[in-house]
């Protein structure tokens, strides 16, 4: 296995794989080697990874030529992209955690790893650790998903929380959440919605069988939220939540898809279960014909809950490669038809 990424969720995923080892050979019926771990530079403290220091290379290229197993988690588009299509050219199966890129490229990728008969997860680029992407493309296959909505971004929820909690301002709240790590240096992709509108696509994409982008997506960030809205909310018996909403609607000339996806802040009545999740969790309904209402809740950022989604995805696609085979769901976002979504 190579390891693209040596950040917060690689180092963690670095770490459970070195002390998981036996485990994961008595469940995968063979052995993961870590062969390689591909950072930007050589020469920072990379204790916290817990591997062999000989193990890290700056040559993310080469190194995706020599591995069975391929995890993703540098983030962003180039290049990670690249690199992901390298390895599937090279025979390698795919994990990624990467929203940005699977919400941009999820049906050029997939397509990619189909021509060439190797595995593409992504268990992790939504939600963290909560197992939300297997039981739509798999368990809920055979029903009718009309709609998912949910709190998919923990550092907005942690944000919005505090404001509620202590009455901070917006400026404030996001500096407690950098300070416990939760909120990036530049918390733009969270705070503007760009990293829920990524997730509400690849949710949308799943659950309705549909190719769905980011830009197809009504985004609405929480900068603009504040003290005296959460107090005006508050008032009403209400909270402030980021809310992320795909939902089947009537198809209508300027929606011609009939899916409506949208991302932004919402109250919601204190007696909602959205409302009590709090801090940096995340908690997803999906509704679908047969099953009725589902819940998904549980911790959707940091490096050990990420590193869960990343690693069953390593054991899913090992067991694919040491049984032969592949395994259910694969195909689901392959071949996916390009809807027109009307204007986001
Ligand atoms: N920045 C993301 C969040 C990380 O706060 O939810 C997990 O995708």
């Amino acid at each position: 296995m190579a390891l693209l990424g040596c950040g917060v969720v690689g180092s963690a995923v670095a770490r459970l794989l070195t002390e998981q080892a036996d485990d994961f050979e008595a469940r995968i019926g063979a052995p993961v080697e870590l062969v390689g771990i591909a950072v930007r530079r050589l020469g920072r403290d990379r204790s916290a990874a817990g591997v062999d220091p000989e193990l890290f290379t700056t040559d993310a290229e080469e190194l995706v030529t020599r591995a069975d197993v391929v995890v993703e988690v540098i983030g962003g588009i180039e290049p990670a992209r690249s690199l992901i299509l390298r390895a599937f050219e090279h025979g390698a199966g795919v994990v990624t955690a990467n929203k940005a890129l699977l919400a941009e490229s999820g049906p050029e990728l997939y397509a990619a790893a189909e021509a060439v008969g190797v595995d593409l997860y992504y268990e992790a680029s939504v939600a963290g650790a909560i197992p939300l992407l297997r039981p739509l493309r798999e368990s809920l296959a055979g029903d009718d998903v009309r709609k998912v909505l949910g709190i998919v971004n923990g550092t907005t929820n942690y944000v919005l929380d505090k404001m509620h909690t202590t009455g901070a301002g917006f400026g404030e709240a996001v500096e407690q959440a950098q300070a416990l790590g939760y909120a990036e240096a530049d918390p733009t992709a969270d705070v503007e919605g760009f990293d829920a509108a990524a997730k509400a696509a690849i949710l949308a994409s799943l659950a309705f069988h549909s190719r769905v982008s980011g830009n197809d997506v009504y985004r609405e960030g929480i900068t603009e939220v504040t003290a005296a809205d959460v107090q005006a909310a508050e008032a009403m018996g209400c909270v402030v939540k980021l809310l992320a909403i795909c939902e089947r609607v009537e198809a209508t000339p300027e929606r011609p898809s009939g899916i409506s996806v949208r991302v932004h802040p919402a109250m919601i009545p204190t007696s909602h279960p959205l409302a009590g999740v709090r801090e940096a969790f995340n908690a997803v309904f999906v509704e679908a014909r047969s099953a009725g209402e589902l819940m998904f809740y549980g911790r959707g950022a940091g490096g050990d809950p990420t590193a869960s989604a990343v690693l069953g995805d390593v054991v899913a696609v090992a067991r694919h490669r040491v049984l032969g085979g592949r395994g259910p769901g694969e195909s689901a976002y392959a071949d996916l038809p390009t809807l027109d979504m009307g204007d986001a």
